[in-house]
């Protein structure tokens, strides 16, 4: 397996790779966050960079994709906790962490989540209606299109998804909803393609007109938002004077919280003064990457915490 290759079973290539490992700068017995372990594909370069001495903690609300990421970890010093980002603090002070050296987030989800016609994330496959990253928490896509108002659902698909034809695709789900509920991805996507006018002025060219309210469905499904928001919140008091923070965002949405987030003048540097993208050879091989933008930031000098490397236990030194 080269470090590049997604491992195991798992199809997921990581992005930006160059660009987060210049950013972040691992070294041997540093202690580095993955929030967003995935497929392992960042997570692996972390960890072996931070070796000897050092440890990854790595999370992920999806139980499903810390099973896929394992085989890749072996051997290395990494800790992998089932967690959602917004618990960070709670997650480090539970491994006895005050603050850390690095924190890479990748957001969003994993073309294997998408491959999985079970998991309802992908409009391209037919399955259950589910968008939950993590099963046990929330409530399916299916039964949000149930509960919510004509214009509760208008305003999410437009808020979430910037989606012009918001009105009209809410008004075709009540009145559908009321003959027969909307249960898999397939019945939703076709309902939506025949309200958005193809190939004309005003419609979407280019794109699958269901990809606008499959986006916004999975990040009310997951407050995905809220959740970045929370994470953001908490990276000043979690990062060492000196440490490093890398986000990678593949929307709009998120990417403006991050810019505002380490806009910080007080706590950040940037260290990226417009966010770094891919570039014309990684979009070829992975065009996901097309809409990856990285920011980074180096916490200011300014206090005197100890590194956390410094209460590693030899135990979890390993
Ligand atoms: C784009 S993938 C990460 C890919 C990874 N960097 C790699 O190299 O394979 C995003 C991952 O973050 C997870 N995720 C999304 N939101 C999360 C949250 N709030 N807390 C924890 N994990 C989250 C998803 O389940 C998914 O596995």
């Amino acid at each position: 397996m080269t470090d590049l290759d997604p491992g195991a079973g798992a199809r997921h290539l990581p992005v930006l790779v160059a660009e987060v490992l210049d950013v972040l700068r691992p070294a041997p017995g540093a202690v580095f966050v993955d929030t967003t372990l995935g497929a392992g594909g960042h997570a692996r370069l972390l960890a072996q960079r931070v070796q000897p001495g050092g440890r990854l903690i790595a999370l992920d609300r999806d139980p499903a994709m810390i099973e896929l990421a394992r085989p890749r970890l072996e051997g290395l010093p990494v800790t992998v906790v089932h967690a959602n980002f917004d618990r960070l603090g709670e997650v480090l002070d539970e491994h006895g962490l005050g603050r850390v050296d690095g924190v890479l987030a990748d957001l969003g989800v994993c073309s294997d989540q998408l491959d999985q016609a079970d998991r309802g994330l992908s409009f391209s496959q037919d399955g259950p209606l589910d968008m939950r990253l993590d099963l046990d928490s929330g409530e399916p896509a299916s039964a949000l299109l149930r509960r919510l108002s004509e214009r509760d659902l208008a305003d999410l698909f437009w808020r979430y998804g910037e989606e012009r034809f918001s009105r009209r695709i809410a008004r075709r789900i009540v009145e559908q909803r009321r003959r027969t509920p909307i249960k898999t991805t397939g019945q939703l996507a076709e309902l939506v393609r025949r309200c958005v006018p193809r190939g004309r002025p005003g419609g979407h060219r280019g794109i699958d007109p269901a990809t606008r309210v499959f986006q916004a469905l999975r990040i009310a499904v997951n407050d995905e938002l809220g959740a970045l928001d929370r994470l953001l919140a908490q990276l000043p008091g979690r990062v060492r004077a000196g440490g490093r923070v890398a986000l990678i965002s593949f929307h709009s949405l998120e990417d403006r919280r991050v810019k505002h987030a380490l806009r910080q003048r007080e706590v950040w540097d940037d260290l990226t003064h417009k966010p770094v993208q891919a570039g014309d050879e990684e979009v070829r091989r992975n065009p996901r990457a097309r809409s990856a933008k990285l920011r980074a930031a180096r916490r200011k000098d300014d206090d005197t915490a100890p590194p956390a490397g410094a209460r590693l236990t030899e135990e979890e030194q390993g």
